[in-house]
C-alpha cells in the first residue's frame, strides 16, 4: 500500500459504518483511503455511534460525520441524496447482519441504508460478525442476494473473533479492502483477459544448500501483476523466490528453478492472451546436482554449466494469438541489445533498461526504461516508481 500512495487522489470514498466492535478497525481505514489521497465521508448508524463516537471519524476524515436522517443542519450541509451522488464508491465496513438483510431488502430507514439505497456508484460490502451469525443461512442468502444485485462482497476474514469464537466474521484485512477499492475505481480496461506475468530470479542449485542465481527482488514483475488485476485481468503469476507477498486476487504459483519456471510457464501459455516476463531467469545451471551437501577439500573446485531453456524464446517461436512482452536487463549498448532480444524472440514489446544506471533495475523501487516496439518505433520514459511504470507499460500492451 505505501507505494500506492496519492493512487485515489481526486476520488470520493463515502464509508457506512455500521454496529460492530470492528468499528475501531474502521478509523483507521478512513486513515488508509486518505493515505491514498481520497477524500472520505462518513455516515454512522446509531449502533455504530455506541462504539467509536461520530468525533473520532470526524479529526480523521477532516469531515463532519452523519448521523441523524432527520438533522436539519446535516440536511442543510450535504442533504442524503446529493451524499450519494458525491460518493465515487461507497463501502459499508464493518457490515453487521442486521444491516445487510436491510440493504438485501430495500429497506432504508437511518441515514446510511437510505444513502445505499440512493446510490448509483459501486458499493463494498465488508461483512463483520460472529461466526454462527455470519453462517446462518438467512445471512448467508442476504450475501447472495446482494451479491445478485451487483453489490461487491468483501472478506470476511477468519481468526479468532472478539466473542471468543474461531472462524470467518473477522473484518477483512484492511488493505485488502482498500485493494478492492482501487479495483473498483480503477476502469476495467483488462477485463476478460488472461495474463501471465513472470518475476524474480531462478535458483539453479548445486547442492542442497547452494545455488546460483541473482539480484532480482521481483518487484517489476509484481507490480506489472498488480496492476493487470486492478485493471480487471485474470491473472496468473509465476515467481521465483521472493520476499514479496502475492499481490491480492493473483493466482500465485511459486517455482525455483528456470526449469520449473519454463514448466509452469508453458502449462499455462495455451489459454493466455498476454504474457509478461518480468522475471530474470538465469541462462545456465550447474550441470550436477549432489544430493548431499559438498564438503570443502585443499583443491580449488571447478563447477561445469549447462545452458537453461530460453523460455521466452520458446514462447515467440510457439506464439498462435499471445502479446508477448519481455524485459531486456542490459550493461551496454541497450537499444542494440535489446532489439536483438525484440527481434529474436518474437516479441510485440520489449521494456529495455540499465541495470548498472542507478535509480533502475535489481532491486531499486524505480525504473528508467526505454520501450522498444516490433514496428521500430522506440519510447524513452523518464525514471518513476516500479509501480507507476507498470502502469505505464499496461496502457502501451492495451495500444497494441
Ligand atoms: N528470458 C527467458 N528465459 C531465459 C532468459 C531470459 O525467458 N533463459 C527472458 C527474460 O525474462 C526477459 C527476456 O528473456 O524477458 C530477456 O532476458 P535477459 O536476461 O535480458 O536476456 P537473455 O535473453 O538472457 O540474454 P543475455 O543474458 O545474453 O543478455
Amino acid at each position: 500500500m505505501g507505494s500506492d500512495k496519492g493512487i485515489l487522489t481526486g476520488k470520493k470514498i463515502l464509508l457506512g459504518v455500521t454496529g460492530g466492535i470492528a468499528v475501531y478497525k474502521a478509523v483507521e481505514l478512513v486513515r488508509l483511503f486518505k493515505g491514498l489521497g481520497a477524500a472520505v465521508r462518513v455516515v454512522m448508524t446509531e449502533n455504530a455511534c455506541q462504539f467509536v463516537t461520530p468525533l473520532t471519524f470526524q479529526a480523521i476524515s477532516g469531515e463532519k460525520v452523519l448521523t441523524d436522517l432527520f438533522d436539519p443542519a446535516s440536511e442543510l450541509a450535504i442533504g442524503h441524496i446529493e451524499l450519494a451522488r458525491w460518493a465515487d464508491v461507497l463501502v459499508v465496513a464493518p457490515a453487521t447482519a442486521n444491516t445487510i438483510a436491510k440493504i438485501a431488502h430495500g429497506i432504508a430507514d437511518d441515514y446510511l441504508t437510505t444513502v445505499v439505497v440512493a446510490a448509483t456508484c459501486k458499493v463494498l460490502v465488508c461483512p463483520a460478525m460472529n461466526t454462527k451469525m455470519y453462517q446462518n443461512p438467512v445471512t448467508q442468502n442476504n450475501l447472495e442476494l446482494l451479491k445478485g444485485y451487483g453489490y461487491c462482497v468483501i472478506g470476511p476474514g477468519k481468526g479468532e473473533l472478539a466473542c471468543g469464537d474461531k472462524g470467518p466474521g473477522r473484518l477483512e484485512d484492511l488493505e485488502i479492502i482498500a485493494e478492492h477499492v482501487i479495483s473498483a475505481l480503477t476502469q476495467k480496461s483488462l477485463e476478460g483477459k488472461r495474463v501471465l506475468v513472470t518475476a524474480g530470479p531462478t535458483w539453479e542449485a548445486f547442492d542442497p544448500v547452494r545455488f546460483f542465481t541473482n539480484p532480482s527482488s521481483g518487484k517489476m514483475g509484481y507490480a506489472m501483476a498488480k496492476i493487470a488485476w486492478r485493471r480487471g485481468a485474470d491473472v496468473t503469476l509465476v515467481s521465483g523466490p521472493t520476499w514479496l507477498d502475492a499481490p491480492h486476487g493473483v493466482k500465485c504459483k511459486k517455482v525455483k528453478s528456470a526449469e520449473e519456471m519454463c514448466d509452469a510457464v508453458v502449462a499455462e501459455y495455451g489459454d493466455t492472451d498476454i504474457v509478461v516476463m518480468a522475471a530474470a531467469v538465469s541462462d545456465y545451471r550447474p550441470k550436477h546436482f549432489t544430493p548431499s551437501k559438498i564438503k570443502k577439500g585443499e583443491d580449488d573446485v571447478v563447477l561445469e554449466m549447462i545452458r537453461n531453456p530460453d523460455i521466452l524464446k520458446k514462447l515467440g517461436s510457439a506464439k498462435v494469438h499471445q502479446i508477448l512482452v519481455g524485459f531486456a536487463a542490459e550493461t551496454d549498448e541497450l537499444i542494440e541489445n535489446a532489439r536483438e532480444k525484440l527481434v529474436s524472440k518474437n516479441l510485440d514489446m520489449i521494456v529495455a533498461n540499465d541495470v548498472s544506471a542507478p535509480q533502475a533495475g535489481f532491486r531499486c523501487d524505480t525504473n528508467i526504461v526505454k520501450i522498444l516496439y516490433k514496428s521500430g518505433e522506440i519510447e524513452e520514459l523518464p525514471c518513476m516508481s516500479k509501480e507507476d511504470l507498470a502502469s505505464e507499460i499496461w496502457d502501451r500492451i492495451e495500444n497494441l
